[in-house]
């Protein structure tokens, strides 16, 4: 078991079209342990800081207006290999390219817009955790569940 950590916000859209219990409760099932949440506006220097790899991109003041133009909902979910199955739930950068049965395949239609953003390493999440959360906003708690999960 390689227990991880991944940071994954549902993005502004997703508040506003009210799908996130939906979203939500496709990480639930899946079995990932949720260990942190609330519901924030990011202000611009922690979006600029979030997405700073970006930066050169053409689409980065774009991106950092879309992402804080309202709402989001920002968490911590915890599991065996967590960052890459958030990951493979999430679905691809391009909506019309991720398969149906991911969020984004299901979810979305266009890459500026595109419902939620899931940690792409384990040195992403620590540093993106870093950014949106305090050590003591993070729980640690155990699952009766948990056997009937992992082997
Ligand atoms: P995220 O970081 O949000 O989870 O998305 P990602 O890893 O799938 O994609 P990434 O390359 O990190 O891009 C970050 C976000 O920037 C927007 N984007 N726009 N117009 C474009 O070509 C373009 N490319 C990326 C998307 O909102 C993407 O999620
Ligand atoms: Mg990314």
């Amino acid at each position: 078991m390689a227990t991880e950590q991944s940071y994954v916000m549902i993005k502004p859209d997703g508040i506003q079209r009210g799908i996130c219990g939906e979203i939500i409760s496709r990480f639930e099932k899946k079995g990932l342990k949720l260990v942190a949440m609330k519901l924030m506006t990011i202000p611009k220097p922690m979006a600029e800081m979030h997405y700073s790899e970006h930066k050169n991109k053409k689409f980065f003041s774009s991106l950092i207006s879309y992402i804080t133009s309202g709402p989001v909902i920002a968490m911590i979910w915890e599991g065996d290999n967590a960052v890459q199955v958030c990951r493979c739930l999430i679905g691809k950068t391009n909506p019309q390219e991720s398969e149906p049965g991911t969020i984004r395949g299901d979810f979305g239609m266009m890459t500026g817009v595109n419902v939620i953003h899931g940690s792409d390493s384990v040195e992403s999440a620590k540093r993106e955790i870093s950014i949106f959360f305090r050590s003591e906003e993070i729980d640690t708690y155990d699952r009766s569940i948990d056997k009937w999960i992992y082997e």
